[in-house]
């Protein structure tokens, strides 16, 4: 059902799984400052160690190669390779661990994609005042190019920057994920989100004219968006703040690179709207891009998507306030939930695999028809934990099976799929106790054992099945 080429993937990222917050020169990040932070994460849990991945790889490879990945997913620590986050101060010790992690899954077949940034800001460029500085966007520069020039004869897909959406609002606005910023709401999540765009941007400029004739990659930014549809689709009000919201997440990035090299009109229109209204004086809160900087429109080479779940909408400022200064006082919309949807693990997550086939087939007919790969999708368990995880297993095959007919029924150019995630990891503000992975780790114990799980096994399955099939047909 897949093309022959599919790429079988699952993802991590690094500091939900390598742990070693100091080991070896690590420089600290933005996540390590915040989890050390009294009341930010889940029962004080942090990723100080996590599934300790920096010294136990090796347990790591060998999932992969139990569940016959044909690509894997990581991030970079940014202050692992530079501690101060710029470049004279190199960290070996770090180059060398993602050398043998690159070299190791290059020997064993497996294709590495690789993400510059994760979330995981190195602290000291918070301390010079972080992602809402214009000049992150060239600091970014040198360390995307730092890591061109050190792995890009190996590494063939990147991705520069995952869900700038969430770092800009649940990092500088909502106060959830770190740097835990939320005193600027409705001005700080805009500008983060701005000069992440022009740091992609920039980082995909310097590959394009300094790598891509000798590396040959491909590059681009993860985007994550849930499936939203208006609550009544015949009513003009719930249709038109479903396009709002629709703006104010997939098109806040996907717009601007793949349409128009600008924001969305409703977006910015909302806005300044807004801002009329509460008197706030100025330019706009959402902030233009110059015309003397590198372009932004055009800077992906493919569409890199994190789906999780759906939203039907209807107006309402959602909680914002109706006078408040915020981003949700600006997109004005109510999300619904459908009761026929499950929500059997974290409680934002409900289960709509229909919804990812929609949305693709909405990423073909918005964004010109891109090449997509799947970066991240999956569903958690909260405890009581089972390794016969029987729905987990279902949705993988419902999931998969969406993204089939996306591909055969709407013409999709579905690339690649990965599961999110490979391992139990950290999960962020919820700790531990929020579970995605397809191979269970006991981190009650010392060794963090890794175990598969029944959707761990039967992915296995499936992409062996979709293997043998391809190969069958080519032979
Ligand atoms: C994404 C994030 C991942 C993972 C996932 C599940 O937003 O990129 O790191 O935590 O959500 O919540």
């Amino acid at each position: 059902m897949f093309p022959r080429d599919f790429a079988w993937g699952a993802g991590t990222a690094a500091y939900q799984i390598e742990g070693g917050w100091q080991a070896d020169g690590k420089g600290a990040s933005i996540w390590d400052t915040f989890c050390h932070e009294r009341g930010r994460v889940c029962g004080e849990q942090s990723g100080d160690v996590a599934c300790n991945s920096y010294q136990l790889w090796e347990k790591d490879l060998q999932c992969i190669r139990q569940l016959g990945l044909t690509h894997y997913r990581l991030s970079l620590s940014w202050a692992r390779l530079l501690p101060h986050g710029t470049t004279p101060h190199v960290n070996q010790k770090g180059v060398q661990y993602y050398n043998q992690v690159i070299d190791d899954l290059l020997a064993c077949g497996v294709t590495p994609m690789v993400t510059l940034y994760h979330f995981d800001l190195p602290q000291a460029l918070q301390d010079q005042g972080g992602w809402k500085c214009p000049g992150m966007a060239d600091i970014f520069d040198c360390y995307a190019k730092f890591c061109f020039q050190t792995f890009g004869d190996r590494v063939k897909l990147w991705i520069t920057i995952n869900e700038p959406y969430v770092c800009a609002k649940l990092g500088h606005e909502d106060g959830i994920h770190a740097p835990g910023l939320k005193e600027e709401a409705g001005i700080a999540a805009y500008l983060v989100g701005h000069n992440m765009l022009r740091a992609h941007a920039m980082a995909w400029h310097t590959y394009n004219s300094l790598y891509r004739a000798k590396q040959g990659g491909a590059l681009s930014l993860a985007i994550n968006s849930d499936w939203l549809e208006p609550l009544d689709a015949c009513c003009p009000e719930d249709v038109a703040a479903t396009e709002r919201y629709l703006a104010f997440t997939l098109g806040w990035f996907a717009w601007p690179v793949f349409v128009t090299g600008d924001y969305p009109e409703t977006m910015r229109s909302a806005i300044d709207a807004r801002s009329k209204k509460l008197g706030y004086e100025g330019t706009s809160r959402l902030p233009s891009f110059s015309k003397d900087e590198p372009a932004i429109l055009g800077t992906a080479d493919f569409f890199a998507l994190n789906y999780y779940t759906s939203r039907k909408v209807k107006p309402g400022e959602g909680g914002g306030g109706e006078m408040s200064l915020s981003m949700k006082s600006d997109r004005d919309v109510t999300e619904v939930l459908d009761p026929s949807w499950p929500i059997p693990g974290v409680s934002w997550l409900a289960v709509v695999p229909h919804g990812l086939r929609k949305l693709l087939k909405y990423i073909k007919d918005t964004f010109n028809d891109p090449a997509v790969y799947i970066t991240e999708n999956g569903f958690s368990q909260v405890g009581p934990l089972q390794i016969e995880d029987v729905q987990r297993s279902e949705f993988y095959r419902d999931t998969l099976m969406e993204v089939a007919r996306a591909i055969q029924e709407d013409g999709v150019k579905v690339r690649g799929y990965f599961a999110w995630s490979l391992l139990d990891n950290f999960e962020w503000a919820d700790g531990f106790s929020v579970r995605f992975g397809l191979y269970h780790v006991d981190f009650a114990d010392a060794k963090l054992s890794r175990t598969a799980y029944r959707s761990g096994r039967e992915y296995a399955q499936m992409i062996s099945k979709s293997k043998s099939k391809s190969n069958g047909e080519s032979s």
